[in-house]
């Protein structure tokens, strides 16, 4: 059967490398038969988490913040899979996802102790630099978190040597690991 598939674009530039490296995997996941909603976070009005607890009473909009976290939570309530998509910036994440998966602790909030719903996640990433140094503040950040979160990790693609936006469209082995990613779901 084919699975519910969440991505998170955490890039604010519509023709960029996040957004190739999403439309390839789209392309492999829907192939494979999978259903996928990809909520651009920049066009959306999402403040950052007020780190208030006092969330969590109502499933259906879990957070004290009204905004576009609301169109985020019932997609990412039925997702058997997550999938964080990001530039990297500053060897991190960016700051429109950073916002974004901190809003998704209300959700963990509807439980007595906090427990997040169990999901599948996956990273997509494009960046300037490139090689494992470059990454590993990244790959320890992302499989922390699954860690943490009890998230099984189906896998990341770290796509870097691509600056300007759409260079990653010439790596074609990039856009591959993409699909091939979404493929295997
Ligand atoms: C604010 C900012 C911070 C960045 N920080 C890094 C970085 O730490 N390491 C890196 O390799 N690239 C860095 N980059 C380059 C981007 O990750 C790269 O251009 C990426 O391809 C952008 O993806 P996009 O086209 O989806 O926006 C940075 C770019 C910006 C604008």
């Amino acid at each position: 059967m084919g699975k519910t598939i969440c991505i998170l674009n955490g890039s604010p530039r519509p023709n960029g490398n996040t957004k190739a490296l999403i439309q390839a995997f789209t392309a492999g996941a829907e192939a494979a038969g999978h259903s996928v909603t990809c909520f651009d976070l920049q066009k959306m009005d999402i403040h950052g988490c007020l780190g208030c607890c006092a969330g969590g009473k109502d499933p259906a909009s879990p957070c004290v913040q009204k905004d576009g976290m609301e169109r985020i939570y019932p997609v990412y309530a039925a997702a058997d899979t997550v999938v964080l998509a990001s530039p990297m910036y500053y060897w991190g994440i960016s700051g429109q996802l950073k916002c974004a998966f901190d809003r998704l602790f209300a959700v963990a909030e509807l439980t007595p102790d906090y427990a997040n719903p169990k999901k599948e996640c996956v990273l997509l990433m494009a960046a300037e630099g490139e090689g494992e140094d470059n990454f590993a503040p990244v790959r320890a950040f992302y499989e922390g978190l699954a860690g943490h979160l009890g998230w099984k990790n189906l896998g990341a693609v770290y796509a870097g040597g691509n600056m300007e936006a759409g260079a990653v469209r010439s790596r074609r082995e990039q856009l591959k690991a993409a699909a091939d990613l979404g493929a295997s779901l």
